[in-house]
């Protein structure tokens, strides 16, 4: 295990949801987190936030759907920082179509958005981690991943191609000591894709997104030797950390 204090994270899908509680959490173990979302408000008022308390954080809008705007907003984070120590990709839509009614455009970006983005992302920060010997890489993954589930027309294969690239990279990571793995909610998460998508049904034993972000911040100080190639419960380990701390 590695300190993460004064390391640096990359994190997407900051700007609510999940990942602003992440982005609290690895901001309180002292990491430096550049922050990268679509919504610009949001984002500039999560990283003013966060700088009022004392944090080092580096807000970059980008649409991660599109290929070369990702390579270039991962460029500057690079510029800004240096290779990060973790890598999380959670950004993601969620729409429900059907293949009747899905364009390809809109199924391609959704799939964009999950899987492109999770190659660019990491291709991006990939040499740096070999020179370094010393990185982790997070997807956020999702029972999609392992299920189909109606109407998930591009979210269901996005997130089941994710887990095959996290496998991939977890082979060729090992030798150079970075960690690849997913990691699954465990729990439903009360955030704007459960508000929009989510019924009565699948709402139950949701949980606030604050409660699984300790997870995110144990995942950013592993290497591979210690997992690997895994797909880890956001849940579960957080509520196995707090349990530890008492
Ligand atoms: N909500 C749940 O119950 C649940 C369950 C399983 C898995 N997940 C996964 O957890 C992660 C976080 O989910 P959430 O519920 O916080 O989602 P959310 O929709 O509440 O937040 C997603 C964030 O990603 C950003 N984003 C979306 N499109 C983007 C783009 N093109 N470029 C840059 N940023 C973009 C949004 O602006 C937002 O800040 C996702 O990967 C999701 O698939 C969520």
């Amino acid at each position: 295990m590695i300190d993460i204090n004064g390391q640096v994270a990359f994190l997407t899908g900051a700007a609510e949801g999940l990942g602003r509680e992440i982005a609290r959490e690895l901001v309180a173990g002292g990491m430096r987190v550049a922050l990268l979302d679509v919504q610009a408000d949001k984002l500039h008022r999560l990283a003013d936030g966060l700088r009022g308390g004392g944090a080092d954080v580096f807000p970059v809008v980008v649409d991660l759907a599109d290929a070369e705007a990702t390579r270039v907003a991962t460029e500057q984070a690079l510029a800004h920082y240096g290779t990060p120590r973790v890598l999380i990709h959670n950004a993601a839509v969620l729409r429900e179509v059907s293949m009747l009614d899905v364009t390809f455009d809109d199924w391609r970006r959704e799939v964009d958005i999950i899987l492109q983005a999770a190659f660019v992302l990491t291709k991006t920060v990939w040499s740096g981690m070999v020179e370094a010997r010393s990185g982790s890489v997070v997807f956020l993954s999702s029972g999609s991943a392992l299920f189909g589930f109606v109407k998930e027309t591009a979210y269901t294969p996005g997130k089941h191609a994710q887990e095959g690239l996290m496998k991939v990279l977890a082979i060729e990571g090992k030798e150079h000591g970075i960690a690849v793995n997913t990691m699954s909610t465990g729990r439903p998460i009360d955030t704007p894709m459960s508000d929009s998508h989510y019924t009565d049904e699948m709402r139950i034993g949701i949980v606030p997104p604050d409660r699984l972000a300790p997870a995110f911040a144990f995942l950013a100080g592993i290497d591979a030797d210690f997992a690997t190639g895994q797909r880890f419960n956001a849940y579960q380990v957080s509520e196995a950390i707090r349990a530890a701390r008492g």
